[in-house]
């Protein structure tokens, strides 16, 4: 999760280069956001924490739980429309915000690789070294590949993040735009609407609306990984704030509520407990019963998606959705 330049890896030097991103506002610290989501009621805490190197292993086991659709949903569509997309935006570059492990973007590239294209992936993703093991994954596979890391925190504005020369398609895959409150994501699509030239497209993967039985189990697995994912940010902040949380005495939770149509994870205190953060120099009580909200991630319908686009300036070209209306998969592109 550190921004810090790291060095291209000898395996390729000249083919993948890894370049921080500066935030165009000052990000706050680690302690600022402990400070500032543990003075409300449920405390809070800003999503970005769950991708350590370790989390970001944990999440990659998600995607293969049974449970969490997404993944697989999202997957067969893009094997199902990559030429199309290929075909019909016939992109320069690739530049995917939170790409972790890229695994969906290989079905992009072979698209690319059957049509005798040769786009530059342009990663962008908080967690340097999920993204420069999967550089070495597509490099392998994609010998004429050329990647530019970027890392950064898409969430800290735009106007710092390198414009790619040439026709540019966006990816936002996996539903992360649902993991930011409207007023969030209304602001983060409007930032890539604007770094967008008139030629470029976004494909943009949300999750959609459905059965609440089938939407808590992906977000709560039976082996239990989602579990260890949330708590795992516990960890982090054990790390990042000199706090000494105990994860095991937070229990997961994860629902569906329906009024505001997302998924809320939290962390639920099994017993009183003081928590010390050292990098404040206080305590904090969780009595038990007391929750820390972790994550939500939104679910869409056909209506909010549009919604969702038209607020940012943008418009839908082509929808992608299984039969059953599992997953959407939009090419979007800005309004002329
Ligand atoms: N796009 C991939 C990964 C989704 S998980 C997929 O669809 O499978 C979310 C990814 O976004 C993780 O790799 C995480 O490290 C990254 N991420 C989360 N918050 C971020 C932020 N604020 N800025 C940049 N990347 C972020
Ligand atoms: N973007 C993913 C989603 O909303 C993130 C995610 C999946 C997640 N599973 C999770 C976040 C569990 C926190 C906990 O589906």
């Amino acid at each position: 999760m550190s921004t810090t330049n790291t060095e291209p890896s000898s395996w390729r030097a000249a083919a993948c280069t890894v370049t921080p991103v500066p935030s165009v506002h000052r990000l706050l610290t680690p302690a600022e956001d402990v400070a500032r989501g543990f003075q409300g009621s449920p405390k809070r805490l800003p999503p970005k924490y769950f991708y350590d190197d370790h989390g970001s292993r944990l999440f990659d086991r998600i995607c293969d739980t049974p449970e969490y659709y997404p993944m697989r949903t999202e997957a067969r569509l893009l094997a199902e429309s990559a030429r199309a997309v290929m075909a019909s935006v016939q992109p320069d570059c690739i530049l995917e915000m939170g790409s972790g492990t890229s695994r969906k973007t290989e079905h992009l590239l072979q698209a690319a690789e059957q049509a005798n294209a040769q786009p530059v992936y342009w990663p962008f993703d908080v967690c340097d070294s999920i993204m420069t093991s999967a550089a070495e994954r597509l490099c392998g596979r994609f010998p004429w590949l050329t990647i530019h890391a970027l890392v950064g925190d898409y969430g800290a504005g735009l106007d710092h993040l390198p414009r790619p020369p040439g026709r540019c398609l966006y990816l936002f895959l996996g539903g992360s735009l649902g993991n930011f409150e409207p007023e969030e994501s209304a602001r983060v699509l409007s930032e890539i609407a604007s770094h967008m030239g008139p030629d470029d497209r976004l494909l943009l993967g949300v999750d959609r609306v459905k059965d609440r039985s089938v939407l808590e189990a992906a977000y709560d697995d039976a082996a239990g990984v989602t579990a260890a994912f949330n708590r795992n940010v516990l960890n982090v902040l054990n790390h990042e704030v000199d706090a000494d949380f105990e994860p095991e005495a937070f229990a997961h939770e994860a629902f569906f509520n329906e009024a505001q149509s997302r998924i809320e994870m939290h962390l639920v205190s099994r017993r009183d407990q003081r928590v010390q953060v050292g990098a404040l120099e206080r305590v904090y009580d969780f009595p038990e019963g007391e929750r820390l909200h972790t994550e939500i991630s939104r679910k869409f319908t056909p209506a909010s998606i549009a919604d969702e686009l038209a607020r940012a300036g943008l418009v839908m070209d082509e929808h992608y959705q299984p039969e059953d209306g599992a997953f959407s998969l939009v090419l979007a592109a800005p309004q002329q």
